[in-house]
């Protein structure tokens, strides 16, 4: 089976949602399988600008299959207002769109958990997205008060709703007269209305309903069936729960070992992994960040890619290119090729800066320390290289770049020891420029 799988390599908003787009149509199905509302994926073509959370961004093509996979976590609300926003926009989502039924559901208690715990890490916050992810993977780990997709389905999904918000509210008390009371807190609603969750959330059981099914069943099928089938990661494999710089990561496996664990596909069926990375670095959210430049530059970074957070309006840091942590991502998630984003933003620019190594300590480090304590005093070591003032945002062959454009992306393919098979100088699907396999 040609499966194909499209994975972060940075701390997301790599731009895996247009990778994604421009390559659906050479596939069957498109897959979401671990993260949730957190995600924030761009699609802009014919002039209009989309963003998804939950929905793959393959649903643009009608004639292919969307999967939201098993290792999702859904908050039906978040899904329902894109499903309503999307269709009010004339794109098709009926039975192109599946849900699994071992997918975990977000509740409102989660969101308010997400609040309580990122206040207590202990250190700096981790400054999640507030979507509830954490908390609802923790419960579908602690596998006692968690609801999955499936169960709303089941004579006694009322009684289960009743009895975890129960424990919740108990556990809240807990937790908030232990807790110092930060000033995010002192004002935090958390109240836990029963009966109004279990009137809103039968409603969203019925709304489900006709999108629920096996999709694990459905995938391995297509697989015996030879269909072709795209994964497509949500976070950067640096924020990956158990590789990347904890505790300042989400909660599922986003970098390419999760695809086999959040879809059920084992991974010798995935012949081609897309490591996604921008021309440059950003990171949303506490956690250390070797090459950010909390300066001029980096304002400059930001202002001409627009780095903003998509989900939640946070600016984005912005750093140069870090290559000691996209030659560790590019392995950890088992690169074939590189799409390289966002190039366009860095016309202007005197000198581009390449991080080839971190001195840690007065000791020169070529891979990607484990503990972020390591990470934070990390000082790069920097390949400077001649920046280009020409506008690229309308070139669309490789031979036509200027050539400190070449070199850059050159060194950039040299130095993480991957071929770039897609650069990418615009936001829209036609701003890409495909170099020979
Ligand atoms: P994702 O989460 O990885 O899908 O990325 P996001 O959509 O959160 O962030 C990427 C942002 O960059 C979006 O606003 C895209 O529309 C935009 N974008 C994608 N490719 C390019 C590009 O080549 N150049 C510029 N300037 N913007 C791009
Ligand atoms: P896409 O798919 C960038 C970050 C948050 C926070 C940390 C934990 O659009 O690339 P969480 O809410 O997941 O518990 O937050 O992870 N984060 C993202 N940063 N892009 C994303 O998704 C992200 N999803 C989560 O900012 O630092
Ligand atoms: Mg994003």
């Amino acid at each position: 089976m040609p499966g194909v799988a499209v994975i972060g390599l940075q701390w997301g908003d790599e731009a895996k949602g247009k990778v994604v787009d421009i390559l659906t149509d050479q596939n069957d199905i498109v897959v979401r399988y671990q993260g949730g509302a957190n995600a924030g994926h761009t699609v802009v073509f014919d002039g209009e600008k989309y963003k998804l959370s939950l929905i793959p961004s393959g649903i643009f093509r009608s004639e292919v299959q969307s999967v939201i996979a098993g290792g999702v976590v859904i908050d039906p609300k978040s899904l329902f207002d894109e499903i309503d926003s999307l269709v009010g926009r004339g794109i098709k989502i009926d039975n192109n769109l599946m849900i699994s039924d071992r997918a975990h559901l977000i509740f409102p208690w989660h969101k308010i958990e997400d609040k309580i715990l990122d206040s207590a890490n202990g250190q700096e916050s981790i400054g999640t997205t507030m979507r509830g992810i954490g908390p609802c993977y923790q419960d579908k780990v602690s596998r006692s008060l968690a609801i999955r997709v499936g169960d709303m389905f089941k004579s006694e999904f009322k009684r289960r709703v009743e009895y975890i918000a129960g424990m919740k509210k108990r556990r809240f008390d807990c937790l908030l007269r232990d807790l110092e009371k930060g000033d995010n807190l002192i004002n935090l609603d958390v109240n836990i209305d029963t009966s109004q969750i279990i009137e809103e959330y039968s409603g969203f059981a019925e709304r489900l309903r006709p999108y629920v099914c096996d999709t694990t069943n459905y995938l391995l099928d297509a697989v015996d069936e030879n269909k072709r089938i795209l994964f497509e990661g949500a976070q950067g494999s640096l924020l990956d729960i158990d590789h990347g710089t904890f505790p300042f990561v989400t909660s599922s496996n986003s970098s390419g070992v999760g695809i086999s664990s959040g879809s059920g596909v084992p991974s010798r069926f995935i012949n081609k992994i897309y490591g996604v990375v921008k021309a440059y670095s950003t990171r949303v959210g506490g956690g250390p960040f070797p090459t950010e430049q909390d300066n001029e530059t980096g304002a400059m970074l930001r202002n001409r890619g627009k780095e903003y957070g998509t989900v939640t309006k946070r600016p984005r840091r912005c750093g140069w290119f870090d290559v000691v942590a996209v030659r560790y991502a590019a392995r950890l998630s088992g690169v074939d090729a590189i799409s390289l984003m966002l190039l366009d933003v860095l016309s202007g620019f005197d000198i581009l800066q390449i991080c080839t190594s971190y001195n840690i300590n007065g000791r020169i480090y070529n891979h990607f320390p484990s503990q972020v304590e390591d990470l934070r005093l990390a000082i790069p070591n920097y390949e400077t290289l001649p920046g280009w003032d020409e506008d690229i945002s309308n070139i669309k062959n490789y031979e036509d770049l200027p050539s400190n454009a070449k070199y850059y992306i050159q060194r950039i393919s040299e130095l993480i020891e991957k071929k770039i098979e897609i650069i990418s100088v615009g936001a829209d699907r036609k701003q890409t420029i495909f170099i020979n396999k």
